[in-house]
């Protein structure tokens, strides 16, 4: 058998370890996952009603146009229903860009440190992965402009972006929209955008209605705390939508996906409150980083990337036996740094202290 030269090299998703996987091996009672930029407040129990009441229509196919939803989405962005396409969560989005615009030898622009699936789904098509290095854990966007030649079909914007947490505000955005060619896609992921607090945050949706080739990924993982079901949308032109849907299968989200997330967006409060929990959490876990004197990139998402100094592998395994689950940096092109999600307020005074004995147990055995 001949599998596509493209995928032969590529790794196999490796997944954290489950909680109750690291509970059993470790003899832990309690174990906290803060590695997966999870909502730790759960969903809206209106979106646990919907998906109740959708029990009774488990032997029939969802809608996979996702009519209702499309609906509610494009009336609280201001867009039409034909500039949403639904995922099976946003990485199936970012699969299915892929798949409708790479051929063999295109290339594709990104950041040196972002979000794994754009070179993943891109290196699947065959695309030639091109990468501008970052300012400060940020993306450059006049280093990405200059990697740009006439093989380039898609450029990827993570913002604010995953692992880091750095975030482009909108001015940056716009100049580099005027400056690219209208001929090349450039995908905006906005993963975190309901958590974001500063007032510069671009605002995609008035750049979409300058830049046909501009297309805004959303998600209902994060702030919405639907990872499980598997939601999330993409937002652009008409005729860009029109052929990302050509590529979608036929049913790529389920009924109480669709049902979950209409009542999660309706669920106003519940994500003001997360918001507002999210925004406490950042300022409490960075003032505590600031006073152990660790270094930290400026957070904008529900995660901070913090540098400790020592292999991240190692600050990992100490706080696994504590019964915090984290993401070492060392993946994610930060040997000594790990990225923490930020948690409950117990949650994050109980990492702060597993942390803080993790680092001074290393510095006595340096
Ligand atoms: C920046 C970014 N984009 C997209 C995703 C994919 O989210 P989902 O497929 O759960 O919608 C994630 C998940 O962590 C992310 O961090």
């Amino acid at each position: 058998m001949q599998p596509k030269p493209s995928i032969v090299h590529l790794p196999v998703y490796q997944p954290g370890k489950p909680i109750e996987d690291v509970k059993r091996e470790l003899g832990l009672d309690k174990v906290i996952k803060l590695a997966s930029n999870e909502n730790p407040f759960g969903c809206s129990p209106k979106a646990k009603e919907a998906i109740i009441r959708e029990l009774d229509q488990l032997s029939l196919y969802p809608d996979g146009a996702a009519i209702s939803l499309t609906e509610e989405v494009a009336k609280r962005n201001g867009v039409r229903p034909d500039q949403i396409i639904f995922g099976c969560g946003s990485d199936e989005v970012i699969e299915m860009i892929a798949k409708a615009f790479f051929l063999p030898g295109d290339e594709t622009v990104m950041a040196t440190h972002t979000f794994s699936q754009y070179r993943h789904n891109a290196e699947v098509e065959g695309a030639v992965i091109v990468e501008a290095e970052m300012k400060d854990g940020t993306h450059d966007l006049d280093a990405m402009l200059a990697k740009v030649t006439d093989k380039t079909k898609i450029v990827w914007i993570c913002n604010p972006n995953n692992p880091t947490g750095t975030m482009l505000p909108h001015q940056t955005v716009a100049d580099f929209l005027n400056k690219i060619s209208a001929e090349i896609l450039v995908v905006l992921d906005e993963a975190y955008i309901e958590y974001v607090t500063a007032p510069d945050f671009p605002n995609g949706l008035e750049l979409l209605k300058q830049h046909k080739n501009l297309i805004l990924l959303r998600t209902f993982s994060k702030i919405y705390g639907l990872a499980a079901l598997r939601i999330g949308y993409g937002i652009g032109h008409p005729d860009i939508i029109k052929l990302v849907a050509q590529v979608r299968p036929p049913f790529n989200t389920t009924r109480t996906a669709q049902a979950a997330a209409l009542a999660a967006i309706q669920d106003v409060e519940f994500v003001a409150r997360c918001r507002e929990a999210n925004a406490e959490g950042i300022q409490y876990l960075t003032g505590e980083f600031d006073r152990m004197g660790l270094r930290h990139f400026p957070a904008h998402g529900n995660f901070i990337m913090v540098e400790v100094g020592r292999p991240s592998k190692d600050v990992f395994d100490a706080l696994l036996r504590k019964g915090y689950i984290i993401r070492a940096g060392h993946a994610l092109g930060f040997p000594t740094s790990i990225r923490v999600t930020v948690g409950s307020r117990e949650q994050n005074e109980g990492f702060i202290a597993a942390l803080s004995e993790v680092l001074a147990q290393s510095a006595v055995e340096a």
